[in-house]
């Protein structure tokens, strides 16, 4: 077995993840998450939440998980969401293109179809189910699609990213921020992608959950205010000439910007961020890096793309979360699509004083001309430039329709004007986490398997112990009445109160002896298991057991939920904690 196969056994057997639909016989690319997982889960997004929401102050907000088509058609998903598909000839099976190639060519996404095709041939690439010859790769659009409404209702679809909830939304979300850059808006929720072939768990999952946030930002401004705080952090860089020299930089993210590395402070500062929310969560630091988009691997709204990656054992790297500088492309495309101005008015410090070139259609003889088209009329005038109005005769279109203007009811000039601010597209800098693979990589670094004394103490055995971050395990305290005797129930029980009055999570296990109760408390990845003997009804104390290290202590029942809030919450030394034992 390897660590993905050990992991993915332990989930199942102990309520972290299930096939979806296994009654049914499961189908790939969905799964369930049990009731660990789930809590595991939702610890991850909490962190995430008060990261964004509440550090960065990036507000969260609800948008449908379907939507009406020209949202994605403005968005480029409708024309271009898609994966190279390429089927066996023999068997029928479904492969990624490019994921049958990425181990004989460096950057196999950024190949198209073509090129795709050639590798595969002068490779003599088959299908890995049958070693069947394989078709030719084409374009299959990833959306899952629905109808809105009865009968052939209104096209819609389900949405492959949360982002363009926060885009649909810009002219709401600048009112709320009275129109102050920067300023941001979240979203944790579902995605879905009808992937070609998920066979890596909750890696590639057809249905699954993104914690996005879009940044609106002063295009020409892309500092940030708050880059000191990250400007020394060291970072695992691998850049786009680092993958050409297959060399990942460590380097302070300053430095980086400062050396043009990164684009600019507003990125590196997200880059920073990122890399401290994942180590929180439980990433280990040397496993964890910053790889680059290449130019021509680039999704097609973004100017500069960093993926952080994780590395695992069965997969390699993994890309967890994509920052990318989606520049104004976004709020220009649904600008397009809608006919709605999409931008804020950003006044200057100074008013300017510029020379403009205004030009005055005298409405009170279009009006009578034109009618209810005059003002239509009037603002087309005013694009036209001076050779074009300097005509006796001046012909603008409107909707499709010619208009001839006298051009002596049309006056125009230099003139110089006083101007306050103007009218900006903010760009946006975007984090875009997949919360499922941050969930696997969590538990695949914390899981290890170690020999320890056994029962003899002479002979060994092995321990699975899954050392989570104490903030995000699922269970942070065991509590473990000795026997099941109403004499040590009751004090158990009011120590499962008292816990759960401080907000811990806690649970409470009678069943089996309590080296076998450790054991499984080990394997979900309590940090402190809490035993409630003979000797507590003398002294009133209690045993507290450090998953990490086996140490006891013995510690008061009284106070006893403070002293678990501070040895999982700050940092508490446990040995000094009480009394070893
Ligand atoms: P990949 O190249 O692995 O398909 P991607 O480049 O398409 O990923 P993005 O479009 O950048 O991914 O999506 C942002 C994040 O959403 C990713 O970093 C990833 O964590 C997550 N994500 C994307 N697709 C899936 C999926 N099918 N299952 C689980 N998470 C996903
Ligand atoms: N919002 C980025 C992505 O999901 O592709």
């Amino acid at each position: 077995m390897d660590k993905y196969e050990q992991v993915i056994e332990l989930a199942k057997r102990r309520g972290f993840l299930w096939n979806s639909f296994e009654l049914y016989g499961g189908t790939a690319g969905f799964y369930d998450y049990g009731p660990l997982g789930s809590t595991l889960k939702r610890r991850i997004e909490q962190i995430w939440r008060e990261t964004y929401v509440v550090q960065e102050g990036y507000m969260e907000i609800e948008a449908p998980t379907i939507g009406i088509e020209e949202v994605f058609v403005a968005s480029g998903h409708v024309g271009g969401f898609s994966d190279p598909l390429c089927e066996c000839k023999c068997c029928g099976e479904a492969f990624r293109a490019d994921h049958l190639v990425d181990k004989i060519v460096a950057v196999a996404d950024s190949l198209n179809n073509e090129e795709l095709d050639k590798v595969i041939k002068e490779n003599n690439v088959k299908c890995p189910e049958c070693e069947g010859d394989l078709g030719e790769t084409y374009e299959f659009n990833l959306m899952f699609k629905t109808n809105i409404g009865p009968g052939a209702g209104r096209q819609g679809y389900m949405r492959p990213e949360t982002a363009q909830g926060m885009f649909v939304d810009f002219l709401r979300l600048a009112r709320f921020y009275r129109e102050k850059l920067p300023f941001g808006a979240t979203q944790i929720g579902k995605s879905y992608r009808n992937e070609i072939s998920p066979r890596q768990g909750v890696i590639r999952l057809r249905e699954f959950t993104q914690a996005e946030a879009e940044i609106f930002i002063d295009p020409n401004d892309k500092k940030h205010a708050n880059f000191s705080r990250f400007a020394n952090t060291v970072i695992n860089l691998y850049s786009d000439e680092g993958q050409d020299r297959e060399e990942v930089e460590k380097m302070p993210l300053g430095e980086a910007v400062k050396n043009g590395i990164i684009a600019h402070e507003f990125l590196a500062y997200q880059i920073g961020l990122t890399n401290h929310f994942l180590q929180r969560v439980g990433i280990t630091a040397d496993k964890l890096r910053f790889r680059q988009h290449k130019k021509d691997e680039m999704a097609h709204y973004a100017i500069d793309c960093w993926d952080a990656e994780i590395e695992t054992d069965r997969f390699g790297w993994v890309e967890v979360v994509g920052i990318a500088d989606r520049t104004d492309y976004d709020l220009k495309a649904h600008a397009g699509v809608s006919k709605t101005e999409l931008s804020i008015y950003r006044e200057y410090s100074e008013p300017k004083i510029v020379t403009q070139f205004v030009v005055k259609p005298n409405m009170g003889k279009l009006g009578p001309l034109f009618k209810g088209k005059a003002k239509a009329v009037a603002d087309a005038l005013k694009a036209l430039g001076q050779a074009e109005l300097e005509q006796d005769n001046i012909t603008v279109v409107v909707d499709g329709e010619e208009f001839t203007v006298p051009g002596e009811i049309v006056e125009f000039a230099d003139e110089t004007v006083k101007i306050s601010g103007e009218n900006i597209i903010p760009h946006v800098i975007e984090p875009s986490y997949g919360i499922d693979r941050i969930f696997y990589s969590t538990m695949e670094h914390a899981f290890e398997e170690e020999m320890v004394a056994g029962k003899e103490d002479t002979e060994e055995e092995a321990r699975i112990v899954m050392r989570l971050r104490k903030e995000v395990a699922p269970v942070q305290v065991a509590i473990l009445p000795l026997l099941t005797r109403e004499e040590l129930i009751n004090p158990a029980k009011s120590i499962e109160i008292q816990l759960k009055q401080k907000g811990l999570l806690v649970s409470y296990d009678d069943s089996g002896t309590i080296g076998r109760r450790y054991r499984r408390n080990d394997e979900i990845g309590t940090p402190y298991s809490v035993t409630i003997d003979y000797d507590t009804l003398e002294d009133n104390s209690v045993t507290i057991r450090d998953r990490d290290n086996m140490k006891q202590i013995r510690a008061p029942m009284e106070g006893i939920a403070d002293l678990l809030h501070e040895l999982i919450y700050m940092g508490k030394d446990f040995e000094s904690a009480g009394k070893a034992l």
